[in-house]
Parts: structure tokens; C-alpha cells; sequence
């Protein structure tokens, strides 16, 4: 196979909302700047698309900058930097009004203003929304403003495989045309990832296939660390059997959850009082529902571990009870979960509760990135649930991601379109080595491999139970070491691996275990983080160490590539005026 390279000023890998944001702000900075976008799917469906509920940002007289800010830090367990929480609410606003400008269909109230809707663990209502679908016209809108920019040339349907790393500088990627099977050098100045997260480590997720951690692996491999990994998202409220979810916004616009006896077990744990109005500014029902998702993932263990959840076809789950709002409510504001619910799990929402049960929804870690999305490497660059900046800490506050994918893609596309100008030359000639050695290493090992006999299936089938297993909601050491070393043992059997289709065109076999091949990386980093941090902060709850320790672990940890296992690190928080507080919701 010979190979091209294609010359590029920015590579971004990635067409989600975060790839798509970065590429606009790219051809605004510099129009003369070329623009890579390389996306293993078409833009349209990036995992953004799925996005339902809504994306926050002060708009309304009763709220303010600094609202937001606690809440993001307190929803964060105090591990967010609050240098980057801090103009990511400050920039939050003017994106989703550019994104007004640009096409977006953002719900009205009857007088014409930007409708808000309250979300959980937000004191104050400030997400904007698009009913139901908020991420599907997001992506619409920075998809069709992206065309208009001729400089942008899309590369949809291209596997990126490696980061290239010459003379200290990123400068491009090698990608594998999934058409042709050719494996080619995209070079560039600057490469931004904007690959999304990697929830398909786990075996019950919202997560699309196509989240499988790739961006967070190549960092990893090129020697970024990634940052606060031990910290996933379980959103409380998904379907049974397929993990489809069922937005925050049921909840915000009335919802409640019940246990087997019809009984509202949140009010039994720290998440408020019902229908309590705490706050006479804000008419906000601090209802329990609202709480954040990590406090509410936990009740839900802490009711099946008591017995008080609902035996299904799929495992154990509460009811999510919408009868109350009528249909009308239910059709004008959330409509997509009444089709999704009536489609996946033959429950009309109008009429009998949903079946929910928590699902793995978001990796607050990422790679390590600051409030530019600059990383450790020059001239690369992270924005979106690829990244960890850090403005979700220990958990993410519902319809925080996808402002931060606008505010931090823009930055990063920014800052990116600088660099890539202050940095014109390539060293081609060791780019060229560079992809003839990548193209090798999968051809030898997958392609042209003679024997093998371990099924990708079987490896992920394995992977995703001992993440489930052991790195789930509640973790101890014991868990952790098992997971790690389960993960260490499918590492050892990955290089015996059975790749049966050696054809070029659309091979799916193969791509499926490259995935395989990031998606084991990134789950040791995540038990090996996990296992270090000896502490319960946020979505990180070790029933072996249940209280937090500011002391020792106000600290974002750093997990670096080795030949075996990651190595942990840790950096400090950043915090500036908000000093380190009990978490409390709605007492
Ligand atoms: O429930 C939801 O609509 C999810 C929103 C989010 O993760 O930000």
C-alpha cells in the first residue's frame, strides 16, 4: 500500500458539536487557514445528535454569572478549576446567542424570550432548550454555518489512528480512509481532538458505538495524561435494555421517581424536600428530582440494596412518572420521550411510568488541557467530552456539555488557528516515516496477521462487565484490583487477536478492534485512577473510604501511558473565590 499525504494548517479530529464549533472558529480567526475535519462518521452523526435535554447559560434576570458558577463547583464536588468554570460562564451566554444568530431553534416562552427549563442540581432554570432534541439542532446549525466556510474540507468517514509527534510538535494524524482502506498522513500544524468520550467501556450506556475513547487513547499513547478518569457519569434515568436515554428534562418539566411502593425515595436522601421552594427569588421547585446525577445514581443502589426497586425484564429499575403533566405538556416539551419510551420500551409515557434504571452517560476526565484546550504537546489541542479542562470535576451538571463544547471549541479553534500560524513549517520527510510505520504496525499485527484466536467480541464482552463490575457506581480497592487486573490480563490476550475480514473496503472487523485496542487503554486508566484516589468525591463513591479528603485529594489525578499499567499522578485544583464547602442540595 503506498500511502498520500494530504497538507493541512489544522487538523481536527472529530465532527461533533465540538469538532464543528472549532472549524467555524478556525475559518473566522484565519479564512486563509485549511482546515481538516476528519470524522470516522458523517458530522451528522456525531454523538452530539443525541443530545436532548438542554445547554445552560445565564439569560434571566433572576439568575447570574455567579449562580452558575457555584453550582457548577458545587455540583463538581469542588474539583472543578475555577478559573475555567469561571469564563466558561462568563463566555456561556454569547455562544448560545451566536448560535441564535446562526439558525438555532431555541424554545420561546408565549412572549417570545428564550424559554429556560430547571435541570438538575442547577439552583436557578437556565437551560435553554430545543424541546427534546436540543443537540440534534445544535448539530444542524454548526454543521450547515461550518459549509459555508470553503476552507473546511471534511473528511467523513476517516479512522484516525495516531498522533504524530515530530521534533517535540504535534503535527498531524494518520487516518485510515474507511472506503479504500488506505491508511494516509493528514499533516498539520495544529490538531485539535474533539473525539467525544468513551462510555462504550461500560456495558449499559446512552453512549452511541462510536464512543469508544479514541482521542483520550492517541493523547494517551502520545504521552498527554489524562486527567481525572476514576470520575464516570451515571445518569440516572435510562431505558432498560438499550441504555437509550431519557432526558433530565422529564424530570425538570414535573417528572418524579418512584419506587416499587409508588413511594418518592429521593426525599429519604440529601437532595431536598419535596415541591420545597427554598430561594424566594426563584420559583424553582427544589424537588428531589432535581438533585444531581451522581447523588440520585447512588440512591437508586442504596433502594435495590434495600429491596425497593422493581423487578424487569432487564435487570432491576424504579419509575420515572410523567402521567401527571398530560399529554399536552408532554407532546409541546417532551415530545422525543414519549416516542422514544412508546418505540424502545412499549411504555406511552401519557399513561403508565417509564422503566428507568442508571446508565453510564459521560466521562468527566479527559485528556489534560488548559482553559485554552492546549495540552502538554504543542500544537495539540482538546476540546469537548474529550477533554478535561476541568469545569465538571467530580460530576457534571446536566446541560453544562454542551455549552462547553461551544465555549471551549471556539477557544481551542482560536487558539489552534494562532499556533498553526505562528508555526508554518512541517517536517515531512519524518511524517512520511511516521505513517509507513503506522501503516505497517496495522497491517502486521491485524491485516496481513497469520492465526490469532481471541474474539474482539469476547475481549469487550469481558472489558465492559469488569468495568461494570468493579468501577461502577460504588467501588472499593478490592473491586478496583480485580478490574485492573482483569484489564491487565486482556491487555496480555489483545495481540492474539482473530481478524478475520482482510478486506480493504469498509472493514468493519478491523476498525471495531482499533476500537477495542483505545478502548483498553482508557479503561485502565480509568480502575487505575480509581483505585488511587482513597476518597468518595462526587461520581467516585469507594464504599472502603466513604468520606472526601480535601487534605489529601483536592487534587486532579494525572494517569501517564507506560509499558504497562498507567502511572498516577496528581496536580493541584485550581481555586480561586469559592474556598471548599459542604455539598448540599435543597436541606
Ligand atoms: O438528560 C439529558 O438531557 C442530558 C443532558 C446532559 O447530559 O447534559
Amino acid at each position: 500500500m503506498g500511502y498520500e499525504i494530504h497538507k493541512y494548517d489544522i487538523a481536527i479530529v472529530g465532527g461533533g458539536g465540538a469538532g464543528l464549533r472549532a472549524a467555524i472558529a478556525i475559518a473566522q480567526t484565519n479564512p486563509a487557514l485549511r482546515v481538516a475535519l476528519v470524522s470516522k462518521v458523517y458530522p451528522m452523526r456525531s454523538h452530539t445528535v443525541s443530545a436532548e435535554g438542554g445547554a445552560a447559560a445565564v439569560i434571566k434576570d433572576n439568575d447570574s454569572f455567579n449562580d452558575h458558577i457555584m453550582d457548577t463547583i458545587t455540583g463538581s464536588d469542588w474539583l472543578a478549576d475555577q478559573d475555567a468554570v469561571e469564563l466558561f460562564v462568563n463566555e456561556a451566554p454569547a455562544e448560545m446567542i451566536q448560535l441564535e444568530h446562526w439558525g438555532c431553534p431555541w424554545s420561546r416562552e408565549p412572549d417570545g424570550k428564550i424559554a429556560v427549563r430547571p435541570f438538575g442540581g442547577m439552583k436557578i432554570e437556565r437551560t435553554w432548550y430545543a424541546a427534546d432534541k436540543t443537540g440534534f439542532h445544535m448539530l444542524h446549525t454548526l454543521y450547515q454555518t461550518s459549509l459555508k466556510y470553503d476552507n473546511v474540507i471534511n473528511y467523513d468517514e476517516w479512522f484516525a489512528t495516531k498522533i504524530l509527534v515530530e521534533n517535540g510538535r504535534c503535527q498531524g494524524v494518520t487516518a485510515l480512509e474507511l472506503r479504500s482502506g488506505r491508511l494516509e498522513v493528514i499533516a498539520a500544524k495544529a490538531v485539535i481532538l474533539c473525539t467525544g468520550g468513551a462510555g462504550r467501556i461500560f456495558p449499559f450506556t446512552t453512549n452511541g458505538a462510536i464512543k469508544t475513547g479514541d482521542g483520550m487513547a492517541m493523547a494517551y499513547r502520545a504521552g498527554v495524561a489524562l486527567k481525572d478518569m476514576e470520575f464516570v457519569q451515571y445518569h440516572p434515568t435510562g431505558l432498560p435494555g438499550t441504555g437509550i436515554l431519557i432526558t433530565e428534562a422529564a424530570r425538570g418539566e414535573g417528572g418524579i421517581l418512584v419506587n416499587k411502593d409508588g413511594y418518592r425515595y429521593l426525599q429519604d436522601y440529601d437532595l431536598g424536600k419535596p415541591l420545597e421552594v427554598t430561594d424566594p427569588r426563584h420559583p424553582v421547585k427544589k424537588s428531589m428530582e432535581l438533585g444531581p446525577r451522581d447523588r440520585l445514581s447512588q440512591a437508586f443502589v442504596k433502594e435495590l440494596e434495600k429491596g425497593h426497586t422493581i423487578p424487569g425484564q432487564y435487570g432491576e429499575v424504579v419509575h420515572l412518572d410523567l402521567r401527571h403533566l398530560g399529554e399536552k405538556k408532554i407532546d409541546k416539551k417532551i415530545p422525543f420521550v414519549r416516542e422514544l419510551a412508546t418505540k424502545y420500551a412499549g411504555i406511552d409515557p401519557v399513561y403508565d411510568p417509564i422503566p428507568v434504571r442508571p446508565v453510564v452517560h459521560y466521562i468527566m476526565g479527559g485528556v489534560d488541557t488548559d482553559i485554552h484546550g492546549a495540552t502538554s504537546i504543542p500544537g495539540l489541542f482538546a476540546a469537548g467530552e474529550v477533554a478535561c479542562v476541568s469545569i465538571n470535576g467530580a460530576n457534571r451538571l446536566g446541560s453544562n456539555s454542551l455549552t462547553e463544547l461551544l465555549v471551549f471549541g471556539a477557544r481551542a479553534g482560536r487558539v489552534a488557528a494562532r499556533f498553526a500560524t505562528e508555526h508554518p513549517e512541517l517536517d515531512i520527510v519524518s511524517l512520511e516515516k511516521q505513517g509507513a510505520d503506522e501503516q505497517e504496525r496495522i497491517a502486521k499485527n491485524f491485516i496481513r496477521k497469520k492465526g490469532g484466536s481471541e474474539r474482539a467480541a469476547t475481549l469487550r464482552q469481558e472489558m465492559t462487565t469488569t468495568m461494570e463490575f468493579g468501577a461502577g457506581i460504588y467501588r472499593s480497592e478490592a473491586s478496583l484490583k480485580e478490574t485492573s487486573n482483569k484489564l491487565t490480563e486482556l491487555r496480555d490476550r489483545f495481540p492474539n487477536i482473530l481478524v478475520e475480514d482482510r478486506s480493504l473496503t469498509f472493514n468493519t472487523e478491523l476498525t471495531s478492534v482499533l476500537e477495542l485496542d483505545f478502548m483498553l487503554d482508557v479503561a485502565q486508566t480509568i480502575a487505575h485512577s480509581a483505585l488511587a484516589r482513597t476518597e468518595s468525591r462526587g461520581s467516585h463513591q469507594r464504599t472502603d473510604c466513604p468520606e472526601r479528603n480535601d487534605q489529601k485529594f483536592l487534587k486532579h489525578s494525572l494517569a501517564f501511558c507506560t509499558d504497562g499499567p498507567p502511572r498516577i499522578e496528581y496536580k493541584d485544583v485550581v481555586i480561586t473565590r469559592w474556598p471548599p464547602a459542604e455539598r448540599v442540595y435543597g436541606r
